[in-house]
């Protein structure tokens, strides 16, 4: 049996298609005490003999249209009122089984670490940059073909979806979409439906940026495994298909319906996937009988305790240009005789936003809602620390100070409020060393995060107003042009509806602890896409911890979170079957009013209808 390279700093071998080689693990060891999964019971680490699931490649056919798991049409109060009955008696049977799933189910993943491992050290060796198409468009292609491979071997059925929107701004060629669907066990049109999103592409990422390894080889130090794409979005993303592999290999069904859908542009704002989302959700098409939809691609609020998230910010991104001229200049030879853009520029970044955060657009925070007391007190119980946080994020060792020294302003500040942070000046010289150059013409890049309430448009409209004043005050001769990159609305759902109570119990058989509901300050463009165009509840379920460094250096996946992380998403799929009620997508009762919304315990009915599930 082939060794698979793995010890403390060395690089993990990145294996195309493992074949029958038997790998062997010895099981995680951790702190608590819950009986039912051996990762966290000191005396139960497991040693058994699994087999890796890899097989060479095979050839990939061109996009098909998959047929709906189950038709889409309208039922009516009777038959909706049959299916309760049999939903309920289906789920009274069926919740024994998932307990005695999940021993074996653990033992399984525990045992099958190594092959976890190496299977996404494949895929972190695909550069799949999607801010770089012209030089990565192939590799997020191949990262999509790699994929669609794996969930075929796994019997599930997988097109890759043409992008709607073709191609960029730029004229570069779009990434597909891919959509897979597997059947339950038994009668697939009884059971409900779960859509599970993640992406495929990543942040860019160079050892010179000052990485300790790689970035495009999966590093394995001290139980963390380091590299692009770890955490955010490719260990969560395969952790979806390892799930159903356990499935497989322990020969249990599948207890719902499972549909994937992954993208290759969520880091570059998700291009094409709104106009996909909504021709998807419309009767008959593959997001039309989706009951709850999961994203697992954010993070724990710290280092140990899981969480579930119900809020997170939008974006919106932008682009100020300023050209003075053709190409670069001399500037011992022109410097004194031009209007320089990059002075223009510094100036118009400055004017943006000051050094404690404020932003100084005017008419920023007027859609920003106010603070309730009710809101006010969800804060009061988060556990969180301040000083953890400035170590976590390696502010500690150098400035040792936030913008906000308490916990309920800093929490806020990352989740209710808006930011605005100036990222970068393309065009600008920016090596070491010293360059006498006049920038000919000079791109800056900001953001601003935006939260419930504000609209992108509006915001496109201020940001765009404010840098025309502000240029026009400098009475520069050069060329301006503001343009909004992308725009994405912030998400704001209700952690009562029974998709989260499903994730929160899966989380608690895993981990002994029930989750914390966090927000987030982050944005997956997609969220509320989801459910404005399908009505159905997104439940956020992260799975790596807070100083996993996503976008950043070193970025790292824990290997506890690894494996935890696959058993909570495959117990999750048993916690949905046993929930109770008609299939969400299939009621057509009225949506509840705007009134009717705000009751307590609305959630716990359909998304914004009035079946009692
Ligand atoms: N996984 C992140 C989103 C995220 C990060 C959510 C941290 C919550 C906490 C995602 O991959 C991401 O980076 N999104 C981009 C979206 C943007 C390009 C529109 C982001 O937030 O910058
Ligand atoms: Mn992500
Ligand atoms: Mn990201």
């Amino acid at each position: 049996m082939p060794d698979i390279g793995i010890s403390l700093g060395v690089p993990i071998v990145a294996r195309k298609g493992v074949s029958s080689d038997v790998l062997r693990h010895q099981g995680q060891r951790g702190g608590h005490d819950r009986a039912l999964n051996p990762a966290l019971d000191p005396a139960r680490g497991s040693s058994t003999t699994v087999e890796a699931s890899g097989r060479p490649g095979r050839h990939l056919e061109d996009t098909v249209k998959l047929p709906p798991l189950q038709p889409t049409r309208r039922s009516s109060r009777s038959v909706q009122t049959q299916r309760f009955v049999c939903l309920y008696l289906l789920s009274a049977m069926s919740s024994s089984y998932t307990d005695s799933f999940a021993a074996p189910f653990f033992a399984h993943v525990d045992a099958s670490t190594a092959q976890y491992i190496s299977e996404l050290g494949e895929a972190v060796s695909i550069p799949s940059v999607s801010s770089d198409l012209p030089n990565h468009l192939q590799d997020i292609i191949r990262m999509m073909e790699w994929t669609k491979a794996y969930i075929e071997r796994l019997g599930g059925e997988c097109s890759l979806l043409p992008n709607p929107v073709k191609v960029d701004d730029e004229g570069n060629e779009l990434p597909p979409i891919l959509l897979a669907a597997f059947h339950a066990d038994e009668s697939p049109e009884t059971k409900k439906t779960v859509c599970c999103y993640a992406h495929l592409d990543v942040q860019p990422a160079s050892k010179e940026d000052g990485w300790d390894s790689d970035p495009f080889v999966l590093t394995e130090k001290d139980d963390k495994l380091y590299g692009r794409g770890a955490t955010d979005d490719k260990g969560p993303a395969l952790s979806w298909l390892w799930a159903i592999q356990a499935h497989r290999k322990l020969q249990v069904g599948l207890p719902v319906n499972v549909k994937l859908m992954f993208e290759g542009m969520e880091e570059s704002g998700s291009v094409g996937m709104f106009e996909a989302i909504r021709m998807l959700s419309k009767e008959g098409e593959f997001l039309s009988d989706v009951d709850f939809f999961c994203i697992s691609d954010n993070y724990w609020i710290g280092q140990t305790k899981p969480c579930l998230t119900y809020g997170l910010r939008g974006m919106a991104a932008f682009s100020v240009s300023v050209q003075c001229c053709e190409q670069d200049l001399h500037s011992g030879v022109m410097g004194g005789s031009v209007h320089e853009a990059m002075t223009d520029m510094v100036h118009l970044m400055s004017s943006l936003v000051d050094s404690s955060g404020k932003i100084l657009v005017p008419g920023i925070m007027d859609d920003v809602l106010p603070v309730t007391p009710e809101e006010s007190a969800l804060y009061d119980t988060i556990e969180f620390d301040c000083e953890e946080y400035k170590k976590d994020n390696k502010v500690k060792t150098v400035s040792d100070k936030l913008v906000h020294d308490n916990k309920k302003d800093l929490l806020m500040a990352r989740w209710r409020y808006p930011s605005l942070s100036l990222h970068g000046i393309e065009g600008a010289f920016s090596g070491a060393g010293t360059k006498t150059v006049i920038p000919a013409k000079v791109i800056g890049k900001f953001s601003i995060r935006l939260v419930p309430d504000q609209n992108p448009a509006t915001i496109e409209k201020l940001v765009t107003q404010h840098l025309n004043t502000k240029f026009a005050s400098l009475n520069s001769p050069n060329k301006m042009e503001v343009k909004l990159q992308h725009g994405a609305r912030a998400w704001l759902s209700d952690p009562k509806h029974p998709n989260f109570e499903a994730a929160a119990r899966a989380t608690e058989k895993v981990y002994g602890l029930l989750p914390d509901y966090t927000r987030e300050g982050g944005s997956i463009p997609i969220t509320s896409a989801f459910e404005e165009a399908t009505k159905m509840n997104v439940c956020l379920l992260p799975v790596g911890a807070c100083d996993d460094m996503a976008h950043s250096q070193n970025e790292k996946y824990n290997k506890r979170n690894l494996v935890n992380g696959i058993k909570v998403l495959g117990i999750y799929l048993h916690e949905l079957a046993k929930l109770t009620g008609p299939k969400p997508s299939a009621c057509r009762c009225a949506e509840l009013t705007d009134e009717e919304l705000m009751e307590p315990g609305a959630f716990m009915r359909g998304f914004k209808c009035k079946c009692i599930m």
